[in-house]
């Protein structure tokens, strides 16, 4: 049987795979929703494109029967929370998150159990059975927003991203019980690679991602989630970027501000460890044969989904 994984014989691709995908989004009546951290020819071929929170509400509202999830696996299983009787499908299932890795459900259960009276905020960078435990989802774009509407004296984990979670505690003034988890491609920007780089390029403002360490983020003129970011560079006048969070979003920046400079933010060894290994997973050729297979497919027990929809609904609710 065909796995994502496996590669598919050569013959079974066509020529023209931008017409053909655009042939089967016809027959499913489908929708391709894309992250900034894909490649760039999955960007161009997407119907829509945005952030975290932009995908879930875009989820949220769509008509098609079929939504095809260019992204990783937390997000392709949030469309699933949102639509469980449409078919949502993922062109690699081995697409993770090592921040979603970093919050095992056993081990949040025993921890939230530690704090009975916090209310549980989680970034949607999670598992399902972990948003299935939260009170409230948020995620980079709503996370400030979304804490400072709970009242003072309720106290809050924030899960499971730390270095968000730290930003959000210095934006907000408020006190929150973080767990541990981090993104592995947002912690190896390099602090003093990043100095160096400003150096030599002193004109260029420095955006960075609130995944990213605080070390790092103290460098950062504008702190925001991939959409912000995008919107902020055709805002400010300066003509270039230092940009730390996942270069795929580089290709977005260039296309809206083509005279513009986007330097990426260096990592700690000369490696593309900046770029997700999770999100790249996905290519064009595996896009085409998850529509034409219609596998793999993101399945949910019904309690799981059920219990993970409505902190999935506060969130829309809290951030319209
Ligand atoms: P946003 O989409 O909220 O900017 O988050 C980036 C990210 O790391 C997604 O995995
Ligand atoms: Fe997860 Fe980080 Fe990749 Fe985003 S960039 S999908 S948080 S590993």
């Amino acid at each position: 049987m065909f796995t994502s994984t496996l590669l598919a014989p050569k013959t079974e691709l066509p020529g023209d795979l931008f017409g053909a995908i655009a042939d089967l989004k016809r027959e499913l009546n489908a929708v391709i929703l894309a992250h900034y951290y894909q490649d760039a020819d999955i960007q161009d071929i997407a119907d829509y494109l945005g952030d975290s929170l932009g995908l879930s509400q875009e989820a949220a509202k769509t008509n098609a029967d079929v939504i095809v999830f260019a992204g990783v696996h937390f997000m392709a299983e949030t469309a699933k929370i949102l639509n469980p009787n449409k078919l949502v499908l993922l062109p690699d299932l081995e697409a993770g998150c090592s921040l979603a890795d970093s919050c095992p459900p056993d081990a949040f259960a025993a921890f939230k159990a530690k704090h009975p009276d916090h209310l549980v905020i989680s970034y949607i960078n999670c598992t399902a059975d972990i948003k299935a435990m939260s009170d409230i989802i948020c995620t980079s774009a709503n996370a400030v927003k979304l804490v400072n509407q709970i009242p003072v004296d309720r106290p809050i984990i924030f899960a499971p991203d730390r270095n968000l979670g730290k930003y959000v505690m210095a934006q907000t003034g408020r006190e929150m019980v973080l767990w541990q988890g981090s993104c592995m491609v947002h912690e190896t920007f390099s602090e003093k690679k990043m100095v160096q780089l400003q150096i030599q390029h002193p004109d260029a403002e420095t955006i960075a991602h609130p995944e990213c360490e605080p070390a790092v983020l103290r460098h950062a003129r504008y702190i925001g989630s991939t959409t912000a970011l995008l919107n902020y560079i055709q805002q400010s006048s300066s003509q270039s970027f230092i940009v730390a969070t996942e270069p795929g979003i580089i290709h977005q920046m260039a296309k809206v501000a083509p005279h513009k400079q986007f330097i990426p933010a260096p990592p700690l060894n000369n490696c593309a460890c900046n770029e997700c290994p999770h999100m790249r997973l996905n290519t064009l050729e595996k896009l085409y044969l998850c529509m034409k297979h219609q596998i793999p497919e993101i399945t949910l027990p019904e309690a799981t989904q059920q219990a993970a929809l409505k902190p999935i609904q506060r969130m829309l609710a809290m951030s319209a």
